[in-house]
């Protein structure tokens, strides 16, 4: 999302005559845009902002200046210590201050951190994003009121919020316009996406399987893909979309967090290892092709090596196509931060590589299982070798393919040869 929201950002900027520059040292304005979900995160910027003071003061002796502005979830959480540890930033702003960015860049005397959440929505005040590419993000929710307790992002972010149905379905017909053929749905927590739509004056509201519907009837898109979820929202419906919409990809990024029913409990995550395999059961009962994906914490307090085990089994129980795993962070303000018990670093790190050599395994067994099968892949761009091409299949697979003519913005069947580390390679069918 941070990515999607430093798009917007820029596109705030342009009509001010502001270029994006890959030399901070020579530019007029460094955006920082940070995330706080785990520590070392916020550290980066500490680190970012030291080296542009210098940039800053080098400027200024040279008579111009560099204003220096910190958005994101660090700016939300940590917003008075940013400011007070470093006198050159010029600006603070929390994720649903993003709007005002012109204004604060053209108004003196002004106050330098906002990071309250405002009445208007920043998202009345983006311009119609301008792309070149084929595969856009559009968030269509922000902010979760779930609480789990290591997290974040329900004080950074704010509470959930969802964009309406009229709003997001313009902003996609715009991107299709622009040859855009692939659109991922953004939020925190998406599987609870429930935004108005109004037809003709009558206002109803819809689900994200109802939405997801909806999308798939503007011309030009062909694949919609949806993240993140959460297991204890993915209602029947969403499941059915996924049987009867062929243009939603057979793909889902569902994090279990943990397999340990004991430890799901103490993160506030709301279903056992059971509920979500149930889940998974339910989805390949419509859908036999379907790749899963999921996020993994180790070392929350209180893991036990049986908790960890509990882990271990579930990654053989369900067949991950990938997988994000992370050593726990306690982040301030949330509720495990204050639980004792924790666990000490080392074995944090042992189960970490134990984990991701499992997931590794798992991944490379999804992808080797395509070898000599065909691959429905969305060339996006221009691959690193001459005469390469590289896109996404239907699973979010990267696939490299050789040919003479371009590729680009095609949709093509692709019969895969072999699997290199996380990328598959193939050719077309002639
Ligand atoms: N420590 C480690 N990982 C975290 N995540 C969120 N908060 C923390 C934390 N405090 C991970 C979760 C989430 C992903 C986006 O980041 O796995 O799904
Ligand atoms: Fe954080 Fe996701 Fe839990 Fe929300 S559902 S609190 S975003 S981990």
């Amino acid at each position: 999302m941070n990515f999607y929201d430093s798009e917007r950002i820029a596109d705030l900027l342009t009509p001010m005559g502001y270029k994006k520059t890959d030399k901070p040292e020579e530019s007029d304005l460094v955006i920082l845009n940070t995330c706080h979900i785990r520590e070392k995160a916020s550290e980066k910027m500490y680190s970012d902002l030291g080296r542009l003071s210098k940039f800053k003061s080098n400027k200024v002796k040279s008579g111009s200046n560099l204003k220096i502005v910190v958005t994101g979830c660090v700016a939300q959480a940590e917003g008075k210590a940013i400011i007070r540890r470093n006198s050159d930033v010029d600006l603070v702003l929390g994720p649903q201050n993003y709007h005002k960015i012109p204004t604060l860049l053209t108004n003196s005397n002004k106050e330098k951190l906002h990071n309250y959440f405002p009445k208007e929505s920043k998202f009345d005040f983006f311009p119609r994003t301008k792309t070149n590419e084929l595969s856009a993000f559009v968030t269509i929710q922000e902010g979760c009121d779930k609480f789990c307790s290591f997290c974040v992002v329900p004080y950074t972010r704010g509470s959930e919020f969802s964009r309406t149905v009229n709003e997001i379905v313009f902003d996609i017909k715009h991107l299709s316009e622009q040859g855009v053929r692939e659109v991922t749905l953004l939020g925190q927590n998406v599987s609870d996406y429930s935004g108005f739509y109004t037809v003709k004056g009558v206002v109803k509201k819809l689900n994200l399987s109802q939405l997801i519907n909806e999308i798939s009837e503007i011309k030009g898109i062909d694949r919609i893909r949806y993240i993140t979820s959460h297991p204890a929202d993915i209602s029947m419906d969403l499941i059915n979309e996924h049987k009867k919409n062929m243009k939603l990809m057979p793909y889902l990024h569902l994090p279990i967090q943990s397999g340990s029913d004991r430890i799901l409990k103490k993160m506030n995550r709301g279903y056992t290892q059971k509920d979500y395999i149930s889940i998974i059961d339910k989805i390949k009962d419509v859908r036999k092709d379907f790749a899963v994906t999921s996020d993994f914490i180790v070392g929350f307090p209180g893991e036990t090596d049986n908790d960890f085990l509990d882990t271990l089994n579930l990654t053989e129980k369900v067949d991950f196509a990938a997988s994000y795993s992370f050593k726990y962070s306690p982040r301030p303000g949330t509720p495990s931060a204050f639980l004792e018990d924790e666990v000490p670093e080392d074995v944090s790190h042992q189960r970490l590589q134990i984990l991701q050599k499992k997931l590794d395994e798992s991944q490379r067994k999804f992808n080797m299982s395509f070898i000599g099968q065909k691959l429905s892949v969305l060339f996006e761009k221009k691959g690193k070798k001459i005469n390469q091409y590289v896109g996404r299949s239907q699973y979010l697979q990267p696939v490299h393919v050789n040919s003479d003519k371009s590729l680009i913005g095609k949709i093509l069947d692709i019969k895969i040869n072999k699997v290199e580390s996380y990328s598959l390679h193939g050719e077309t069918f002639e």
